[in-house]
């Protein structure tokens, strides 16, 4: 069994009175805790509220885990920042891919990112990548494709317009290895949220920073979409050995004598 956490959005802000670093820490400090050792966290965009070094420095510092730890930039990231201070590599603005490569699983994270915008897009530069990591995946190792912008309408007008858009072209990729691909996971939504992509599980991981207020949720005003107090929450993936994919979402507690802020 492998057992993955996913976790996104935290949002690293050195002048927001520590409530960004006191949300993540927890959820780190909650994984740090388990009695169990989780075969990778993953952690899908906006690292750093601003992109700024300072505060990949502090999100480097929180993300420092027992457990394997793979990140991907968000919107809110800025490249070269992301891999000098939260890397530890050369300054270059192409895009962030990785891939982790374990027992009985692979993981491609993708830069779904556009340089000034908010909404995502995958580079042909990226789509040519994960078709090479694809081509030399041996067969009956399932694979995990992250990024941060959901390619899929969710039902948020505000979400929905700054989506991953161009997805039409990473399905035909992965159409062309149908074997592969389990399911796809990403952030940026700030909520948990489970649909489908190109016939595979899309699972949306929920904001550690904040929560995204659905249409139905709104009651001041059309542009209310933050909800602030909501707890910060986690996804776990779980692939059995038939390579069937489970997921659990989870909620984490303030510490003792504290509240989220
Ligand atoms: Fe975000
Ligand atoms: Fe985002």
């Amino acid at each position: 069994m492998i057992v993955i956490a996913h976790l996104s959005d935290i949002h690293i802000d050195l002048d927001d009175g520590q409530r960004s670093i006191g949300r993540a820490r927890a959820v780190m400090e909650y994984l740090e805790g388990l009695p169990y050792d989780l075969d990778a966290v993953l952690v899908t965009g906006d690292i750093a509220d601003h992109g700024l070094p300072a505060e990949y420095e502090q999100a480097r510092e929180l993300l420092a885990s027992r457990h394997p730890v793979l990140v991907c930039p968000g919107n809110h990231d800025e490249r070269a920042a992301f891999r000098e201070s939260l890397l530890g590599r050369p300054r270059s603005s192409a895009p962030v891919n990785q891939v982790h490569r374990a027992a009985g699983f692979t993981v491609a994270l993708c830069d779904s990112s556009v340089p000034g915008k908010d909404e995502g897009f995958l580079e042909e530069e990226t789509l040519a990548w994960l078709e090479d990591v694809l081509d030399a995946t041996p067969s009956g190792v399932p694979v995990l494709v992250g990024f941060h912008h959901p390619p899929a309408l969710l039902h948020s007008p505000f979400l929905d317009g700054i989506r991953q858009f161009g997805a039409e072209r990473l399905a035909d990729l992965v159409d062309r290895h149908p074997a592969a691909v389990v399911a796809f996971l990403a952030g940026h939504a700030h909520t948990p949220a489970a649909t489908a992509f190109a016939g595979r599980p899309l699972l949306v991981a929920p904001g550690v920073v904040s929560t995204l207020r659905l249409p139905w949720e709104q009651r001041a005003h059309p542009e209310d979409h933050v909800h602030l107090d909501a707890p910060p929450a986690l996804a776990f993936h779980v692939l059995d050995d038939a390579g069937r994919l489970t997921t659990h979402y989870r909620t984490v507690t303030a510490p003792a004598g504290s509240a989220w802020w």
